[in-house]
């Protein structure tokens, strides 16, 4: 069965399946849910000049990655492997060849890369709990708090060592499945979430900044928008919704049968937007309300959130549960970023659960070690992009994702025959399979193309 060259008779993957349709949503919001939104959106958003960029981002999202999600997901389900075995399966049987297995290899790298970071970075908001917790904040102006924040990043053992908790704990929830403990994780951890959000919200509405902020947000100044930034906000939708890089293919792999991709796509990009547009609105006020810096860069929610928390009542608690979560949704997001490597490993490789997840938590965990050095020790080794830290971010956001996600893209509307697609997609092929089929064959690939090109000053 492991084979089947019947793609009916692939009915259920090789370890398990969700238990039910809202375990799948879960699992996909939780992947898509993460620092993307809440640490990497409003900074990027900050550096590349707020409304024009936030503009570009959401039609990315929707006519790009929305279709992409739902190629990746069906793909995964199709397949029923993990994303290197998935396209070099689909690759014989729809398209005649297995080279489409490079595909899912440079997705796995490519994750690999994050995740690598990614520890890193979810490191600072585990600090960033305990200083909430200790209430280190109270009476911090901000010139202290860049100062706190520098410190932090100045300091590699304390970053490593944040950086090795947050992959022991990746690596054992990843070595027990992908269902157990996950499933309840993220039913609590996304609402809760969004409610702590929500208090923030309303301090930033009540503390002055807020039209400022949201003028910067949504007021579209296209003089701000280069074509480095037009890339930057297309890479940073692929990073946000956690495609085109076999994630969301490995839980497709894992879906019911009878479940709908195009519902399920829907709800999670919806949700992951919503997310990163509060948290926008929540750091931006606080931004001009105290004159700082929107391009600060990537300790922006480090330096501004803590200002709104000293003010607010019930701030240490308010704190310790927004850092403890963002920690979470960080976790639920790192899972997803090792669960394609662990399910090769153990499909192809004939590996133990365990022990792939061992292999592969330890691999990343010495790669993060390049990241940890890049804001101290290496922080004046230069190159192309700037440190190591940059040009890992770089390289994977807006090169590889997009990359990864426009081969998926081609395959699925190209390659994959009609029938096939229209199977798992939309069986009696209505409007909605329409509408993907023309933005999975032409308005995502020829933007993608179009994006690199304009990057590189190919088209004038
Ligand atoms: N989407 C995740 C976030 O926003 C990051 C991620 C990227 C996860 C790619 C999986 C794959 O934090």
């Amino acid at each position: 069965m492991a084979d089947s060259a019947d793609p009916a008779a692939r009915r259920a993957s090789l370890h398990g399946q969700w238990s039910s349709r809202l375990a799948f949503v879960l699992a996909v919001a939780g992947s898509a849910v993460g620092l993307g939104n809440i640490w990497k959106f409003p900074y990027v958003a900050g550096q590349n000049g707020g409304g024009a960029f936030v503009l570009v981002y959401l039609l990315c999202v929707f006519g790009i990655g929305l279709p992409i999600m739902m190629a990746e997901i069906m793909l995964g389900r199709r397949g029923r492997r993990n994303p290197i075995s998935t396209m070099a399966l689909l690759g014989r049987e729809e398209a005649g060849s297995g080279r489409w297995l490079w595909v899912g290899v440079i997705g796995m790298v490519c994750g690999f890369l994050i995740l690598s970071f990614y520890s890193v970075i979810s490191g600072w908001t585990l600090h960033y709990m305990v200083l909430a917790g200790r209430d280190a904040f109270a009476g911090a102006d901000a010139a202290a708090l860049s100062d706190m924040f520098g410190a932090l990043v100045a300091a590699p053992w304390t970053l490593a060592g944040w950086h090795t908790l947050f992959m022991i704990i990746t690596t054992v929830v990843v070595a027990r499945g992908v269902e157990k403990g996950l499933e309840q994780a993220v039913r609590i951890m996304v609402p809760a979430l969004v409610v702590i959000m929500l208090a923030l919200l309303g301090y930033a509405i009540s503390f002055g900044g807020f039209a400022e902020g949201l003028e910067f947000l949504f007021r579209p100044d296209f003089d701000a928008l280069t074509a480095s930034s037009v890339l930057a906000a297309m890479g940073q939708a692929f990073f946000s919704l956690s495609v085109g890089m076999g994630a969301v293919m490995a839980y497709g792999a894992y879906l019911p049968q009878e479940e709908s991709i195009i519902k399920t796509s829907v709800a999670v990009v919806s949700a992951d937007t919503a997310i990163a547009l509060l948290a926008g609105m929540i750091i931006f006020p606080i931004v001009f309300a105290n004159s700082l810096d929107p391009a600060e860069g990537p300790g922006l929610v480090f330096q501004t959130l803590p200002l709104a928390l000293t003010k607010m009542p019930g701030g240490v608690f308010v704190g310790t549960a927004f850092f403890l979560l963002l920690a979470f949704a960080g976790l639920t997001s790192a899972i997803s970023l090792m669960e394609p490597v662990v399910a090769w490993l153990m499909e192809a490789r004939a590996m133990r659960r365990g022990a792939a997840a061992l292999l592969a938590g330890g691999a990343v965990w010495g790669l993060g070690f390049l990241t940890v050095l890049s804001f101290n020790v290496l922080a004046d080794f230069n190159f192309l992009r700037g440190t190591f830290f940059d040009n890992i971010d770089y390289l994977t956001s807006n090169i590889m994702l997009p990359a990864g996600g426009f081969l998926i893209t081609i395959f699925a509307g190209w390659f994959m025959c009609t029938n096939s697609s229209a199977d798992e997609l939309d069986p009696q092929a209505g409007v909605v399979y329409s509408l993907w089929r023309v933005l999975a064959r032409y308005v995502a690939p020829v933007a993608v193309v179009l994006v690199f090109l304009n990057a590189v000053g190919a088209l004038g």
